[in-house]
């Protein structure tokens, strides 16, 4: 079995394949770890064929279906997953199968609506459902503790006392237990009465994740986050440092055109000297009376440089090839003192 464990902050995902027939399947992957899933599987020599999310995460971004894009395999959900991207939607009882491993699923609601736990040869990977020395909270959407209940104390807990336990979080640094160690020792696990257990969950009274409606409107929807719309921005620009661009500004370079993208009263209170202003929300609209020469050399700066990233990419969308951004933003060369004019575009 090729078996590896990915953690990122406290979340947990996994690369599990067949080493006689070289395929693979990743478990809860994350959105920023996803070169590193794939240098795995390489250098292990299996090929990625499903990418499976336990349940819809609230806490982090899901890599599967950015994954799914780029590798041409399903993404396999509980059937009762909101995220219309799920190529294969499986039930209880039922199983995935891969070379000669089978991933027995079992439906586990409670944390989710859709959460699953499976079940392959020695382990189980538990989700939420079951952590090491907890259990998913039941207080986002679609939880449930008495779903969660009767998913622990009438199906999880009557696995084999032996498997190993790969929970989905961990933020103590411990990579697995197993179910008899999670018996004996998990403090959540000691109120075996239903109505003790629905009484603890409801009472605990947990902050919200981070980034929770960013999480939730992606994994939900198959859209992309913010970072990644930076990142695909990032990696489809080329950009000028401050001090290049400064010691340009200096010799009057006259064939750069900078393009402060900042609203007009950001502009006035001070910008690069010779820039122009053009805010982003109206870059497309005016593109063509503002800027009728193609070929002409463009850097677009804003205020901190993700929005001159994402103009600088539309601009080279759009057929500007030579447009360029900050490397940094206004912030920066202020606090550089680097030279500054204020007041109305010449
Ligand atoms: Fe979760």
């Amino acid at each position: 079995m090729v078996f590896e464990q990915v953690a990122t902050g406290g979340c947990q995902s996994y690369l599990i394949g067949c080493d006689q027939t070289c395929v693979a399947a990743l478990i809860d992957p994350e959105l920023s770890q996803i070169d590193h899933y794939l240098a795995l599987a390489t250098r292990d020599g299996v090929r990625i064929r499903y990418l499976i999310d336990t349940h819809t995460h609230a806490d982090h971004f899901s890599a599967t279906r950015e994954l799914a894009r780029r590798l041409d395999v399903p993404v396999v959900m509980h059937r009762a997953s909101p995220a219309p991207f799920v190529d294969m939607r499986i039930g209880d009882g039922e199983m995935v199968v891969l070379g000669k491993l089978r991933l027995q699923a079992l439906h586990t609601p409670g944390h989710t609506a859709d959460s699953m736990c499976l079940q392959v040869e020695d382990r189980v990977f538990t989700g939420d459902t079951l952590l090491i020395g907890g259990t998913g909270r039941t207080d986002l959407p679609s939880g449930d503790p008495e779903a969660l209940y009767d998913s622990l104390f009438n199906r999880l807990l009557h696995l084999d006392p032996s498997l190993q336990v790969y929970p989905a979080h961990d933020y103590k640094g411990r990579s697995h237990s197993t179910i008899a160690d999670e018996i004996a020792t998990n403090p959540r696990l000691q109120k075996r009465d239903r109505a003790e257990f629905v009484e603890m969950m409801r009472s605990l009274n947990l902050t919200m994740p981070t980034h929770i409606t960013e999480a939730l409107r992606t994994n939900m929807s198959g859209g992309k986050t913010v970072a990644s719309l930076l990142a695909e921005a990032t990696s489809t620009v080329p950009f000028m440092s401050l001090a290049e661009l400064r010691s340009r500004v200096e010799a009057a370079e006259d064939d750069l055109i900078v393009l402060d993208v900042r609203e007009r009263d950001a502009y006035e209170g001070g910008h690069i000297p010779g820039a122009r202003l053009l805010p982003r929300g109206q870059l497309e609209l005016r593109v063509n009376q503002d800027l009728p020469d193609p070929t002409r050399r463009i850097l677009a700066c804003c205020e901190l440089g993700y929005i001159s990233t994402l103009a600088a990419a539309t601009l080279r969308s759009m057929g500007f090839l030579r447009a360029v951004a900050l490397d940094g933003g206004m912030k920066a060369w202020r606090e550089a003192g680097y030279p500054l004019k204020t007041g109305k575009e010449p």
